[in-house]
């Protein structure tokens, strides 16, 4: 396994349409997984896109708050992912992203989702989330389509350096 360089912001594969994957089961798919993960918990990420580290394909990754225990890592692959909201609510976060280390942004997100998607040996794989497991697979299927987050900001002023909205934005008396 290898940890693989992240593409920053302004990198064009970041802003590209990934193409879906035909062949499933394959030794390179499965090391390009591995690799992904093992880079996302080395950047302490909750999820990575494949074209977050130049790999132009519809896989990402993601660790399940639901399903993480403390200190256990549990990382989901899911390729070719499609979601649906459920209902129209919306909820509004912080999000971050390792393509653009040091900052965040206020988000607004559907609050539950359905998604599919498929293993890496081609099963389907179908669930329902909410809260913070919904955001990120949803901040995740974006990239596939080569949309950031900074494109989805509630508020063009809700977006700055880690330190300063924790200061700023977080910490009511600043406010
Ligand atoms: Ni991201």
């Amino acid at each position: 396994m290898s940890i693989l360089k992240i593409a920053k912001l302004g990198h064009p594969v970041l802003l590209k349409k990934a193409r879906e994957i035909k062949e499933f089961s394959s030794e390179s798919l499965k090391k390009i997984i591995y690799d992904m993960s093992e880079t996302m918990i080395d950047y302490n990420g909750i999820g990575l896109a494949a074209p977050q580290v130049h790999l132009s394909n519809r896989i990402v990754i993601f660790r399940n708050p639901d399903i993480e225990e403390k200190e256990k890592v549990h990382v989901t692959p899911l390729i070719n992912p499609i979601f649906k909201p459920i209902g129209d609510e919306k909820e509004d976060d912080w999000e971050g992203c390792l393509s653009i280390p040091g900052m965040q942004g206020l988000v607004s997100r559907f609050k539950k989702i359905s998604y599919y998607g498929y293993d890496l040996d081609g099963n389907k794989i179908e669930c329902t989330a909410e809260g913070l497991h919904a955001r990120v697979v949803q901040h995740e299927i974006d990239h596939l389509d080569g949309i950031l987050y900074t494109s989805r900001l509630t508020d063009q002023k809700a977006f700055g350096f880690e330190k300063e909205i924790v200061k700023f934005w977080k910490n009511e008396k600043n406010r």
